[in-house]
C-alpha cells in the first residue's frame, strides 16, 4: 500500500509525527529545528532535517541487520520516514562510555574519563522538569514501565553499544554516550523508537577529541550540520 501523510499527531522540538492512511504506521518528519537545554535554545540549521533523516535511517538499518528491532520501515522523502506506530514509554535510556555532559556536572567528574563498566541512566522525558534523572523504582511506582519492559530496554540499549561503538570506531570516532527511546508495538514488544542521530549522542574524534555532535550547537562551536555530514562520511554514508 502506498503510504500517504495524514493529520499531524505530535510536534516535538525537532521532529513532527503524522498519522498515515495505514493505522499501524506513522510518518516521522525531521525538521531543521535544533534544540538544546530543553527547548531554551532553538535554531533552524539548513539541511539538518535531511541529514538526520538519512543518518537515522542508516543507523537503524545497521541495528536491524544486527537483530535489533526498530521502528523504522522505510525512507519516504529526504526529510521523512515511515515508522511503525508504537506506544512510547516516557523514559530516555542513556548509556555512557566516557564521562561528559550532565554526568560531569552532577558528579564533578572530569570530561573524557573512560567509564568501566559502561553506565546506564534513565531520565524522565519532561521538558518542564528538565528531564530529571529517575530510577527503576520510580518507573515502576509511577507505571511508566513494567519490570520486564525496563529489563528489555536496558538490554537493548547495551546491545546497541556493541553494534555502534565498533561502527564509529572504524571511522576513528569515540561513541561517548547516547540516548535511546523505546515504545511498545501492537503485539506488546519493546521496539527501539525515536531516532539515533548526532542530535542525541556524543561522538568525538578518537585522536583529537574534537566534538562532532550536537555539543557543537550547545556550546556554540559552529559548523554543526557540516560536522554531522562528516560523521556520516566517516561511517561510509554519503549524504
Ligand atoms: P546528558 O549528558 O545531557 O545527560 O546527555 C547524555 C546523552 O544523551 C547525550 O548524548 C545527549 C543525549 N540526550 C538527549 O539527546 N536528549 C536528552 O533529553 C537527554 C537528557 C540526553
Ligand atoms: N534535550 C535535548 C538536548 O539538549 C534537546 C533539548 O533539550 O532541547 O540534548
Amino acid at each position: 500500500m502506498q503510504i500517504t501523510k495524514g493529520e499531524e499527531l505530535y510536534r516535538g522540538k525537532a521532529k513532527t509525527v503524522f498519522h498515515t492512511n495505514d493505522a499501524t504506521k506513522l510518518i516521522l518528519e525531521f525538521r531543521n529545528d535544533t534544540s538544546a537545554f530543553d527547548g531554551e535554545k532553538i535554531e533552524k540549521l539548513e539541511r539538518k532535517g535531511e541529514v538526520n533523516n538519512k543518518f537515522n535511517h542508516f543507523i537503524m538499518q545497521q541495528l536491524e541487520n544486527a537483530g535489533i528491532k526498530t521502528q523504522v520501515e522505510s525512507m519516504l522523502t529526504d526529510t521523512q520516514s515511515v515508522v511503525k506506530k508504537l506506544s512510547m514509554i516516557p523514559l530516555e535510556c542513556v548509556v555512557r562510555n566516557f564521562a561528559a555532559g550532565s554526568l560531569c556536572r552532577r558528579l564533578g567528574i572530569e570530561e573524557g574519563i573512560a567509564l568501566n563498566p559502561t553506565t546506564f541512566e534513565f531520565f524522565l522525558k519532561n521538558d518542564a522538569l528538565h528531564d530529571p534523572m529517575v530510577n527503576e523504582s520510580h518507573a515502576l511506582a509511577f507505571d511508566w514501565a513494567t519490570q520486564a519492559q525496563i529489563d528489555r530496554m536496558k538490554a537493548i540499549t547495551f546491545d546497541v553499544n556493541e553494534v555502534l561503538t565498533p561502527l564509529f570506531r572504524k571511522g576513528n570516532m569515540l561513541l561517548v554516550d547516547y540516548k535511546l527511546e523505546f515504545g511498545v508495538s501492537h503485539d506488546g514488544e519493546i521496539v527501539l523508537g525515536d531516532e539515533f542521530t548526532p542530535d542525541g549522542c556524543r561522538l568525538w574524534d578518537a585522536d583529537t577529541k574534537k566534538k562532532l555532535d550536537k555539543d557543537r550547537f550547545r556550546q556554540g562551536l559552529g559548523s554543526v550540520v557540516e560536522s554531522y555530514i562528516e560523521i556520516a562520511d566517516r561511517i561510509g554514508l554519503s549524504i
